[in-house]
This record gives structure tokens, C-alpha cells and sequence, in this order.
């Protein structure tokens, strides 16, 4: 059996979604870069090992990442997993996990990487916004996409409401993610592109606002 660990810096529920999926691998720790990350609470409350590697107590970005690769090899996982991770990982950290490294961002990418996506998405009047489940590469946000979900913007739409909507794909979407990566059905192939046996959806479409 495939084993995962996930880290978090904060509420957890991209985390909680995996720990409720029954995924076919082990869940063998949470980490969080934040002693007081709400998510941790879940994930000892439900079994899992949890440790803390707290980037303040480190002078730097280069030491903090060696420290937390330390400990996430201890628990020698096949895939490491950010859900609302929020530090920048250095390219070392990175290259050291090519290919098992993958994370969620609240944007259909390649638009929107960073911070602040909803607010943004709002401000250029979209109409369609998602979430997306990527390998990480040193490109911030700019990995090979696993999987995405599309979310129609509504008129009166706010970031707390288009959050959510989005917030609502991600736990569909990551726990799918785990679940073709365990089962060896999605991989990144030789050419760092995302390999996949997994279903497409030909004539598919989200119109948003709907035809009448
Ligand atoms: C999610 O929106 C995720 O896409 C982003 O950070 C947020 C984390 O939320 N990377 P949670 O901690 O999983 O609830």
C-alpha cells in the first residue's frame, strides 16, 4: 500500500476531505509548519501521527525545508501532499520529491496563481473560476495539471461565497487525485507531463451564465 503525507498550515479541510475519503494508501502523518493549525486537532483526533516543524525556528527558507524533509522522510512516504500549505518551498525541497509532490490550488490554472485568487477572479468578472490538483515543479503554481474543477461565478457572488463553491470541488477533487496517483493510473511521465489511463469527457461544458 501507497503511503501519503500530507502538510497544512492552517484550517485542514482539503486534509480532512483525504482522511474521510478511505483512500486505497496510508496516511502515515500530517505536518504543519504551524503549531496552532486547526487541522492538526483533526488528524490526531482520527489516529494519525501529526508533527510540527515550525519555519520560525529556522533563519531561512533553505534550513527551514531541509528540517521538514527530514521529517517527512522519516515516515518515508510514496507521495507528499500540500493541502493549504502556505510557505514557498525552495527548488531543492522540490526536485527532492519530482513527481511526488502535488498540491491544490483554488484557481483554474494557469490563471490566478498565487494569493487571493476568488478576490481576483471577481475584480476581471469571470464567469467560470475552479480549482486545480497539480504536481509542484519550481514554478510557483506552474506544475502539470492532475485534474481541475470548474465552478460558475454567480452575479452576486462575493470571495466568501465563490470560496466556498470552489472550497466544495476541492475536497471532490484532491481525494480523486490520491486515489489515481496511489493506483499508479496517473503519473508524471519521463517528459514531466502528466501521464493518465483515466476517463475524458468529450462535448463536456459548463456555460456560465447558462444558454436559454
Ligand atoms: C484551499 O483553498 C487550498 O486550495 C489552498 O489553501 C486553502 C486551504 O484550505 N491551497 P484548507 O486548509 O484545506 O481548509
Amino acid at each position: 500500500m501507497k503511503k501519503i503525507v500530507i502538510l497544512i498550515s492552517g484550517r485542514g479541510s482539503n486534509m480532512q476531505a483525504l482522511l474521510e475519503a478511505d483512500l486505497p494508501c496510508t496516511i502515515a502523518a500530517v505536518i504543519s509548519n504551524r503549531a496552532d493549525a486547526a487541522g492538526l486537532d483533526v488528524a490526531k483526533a482520527r489516529g494519525i501521527a501529526t508533527a510540527v516543524v515550525a519555519h520560525k525556528d529556522y533563519p531561512d527558507r533553505a534550513s527551514f525545508d531541509a528540517a521538514l524533509q527530514r521529517e517527512i522522510d522519516t515516515f518515508t512516504p510514496d507521495f507528499v501532499v500540500l493541502a493549504g500549505f502556505m510557505r514557498i518551498l525552495t527548488d531543492a525541497f522540490v526536485i527532492h520529491y519530482l513527481g511526488r509532490l502535488v498540491n491544490i490550488h483554488p484557481s483554474l490554472l494557469p490563471a490566478y496563481t498565487g494569493t487571493h485568487t476568488h478576490e481576483r477572479a471577481l475584480a476581471d468578472g469571470v464567469k467560470i473560476h475552479g480549482c486545480s490538483v497539480h504536481f509542484v515543479t519550481p514554478e510557483l503554481d506552474g506544475g502539470p495539471i492532475i485534474i481541475q474543477a470548474a465552478v460558475p461565478v454567480m452575479r452576486n457572488d462575493t470571495a466568501a461565497t465563490l470560496s466556498a463553491r470552489v472550497l466544495h470541488e476541492e475536497h471532490r477533487i484532491y481525494p480523486q487525485a490520491l486515489r489515481w496517483l496511489c493506483r499508479k493510473q496517473v503519473w508524471l511521465d519521463e517528459h514531466g507531463k502528466v501521464a493518465s489511463d483515466r476517463l475524458e469527457q468529450p462535448g463536456a461544458a459548463l456555460v456560465s451564465p447558462g444558454l436559454s
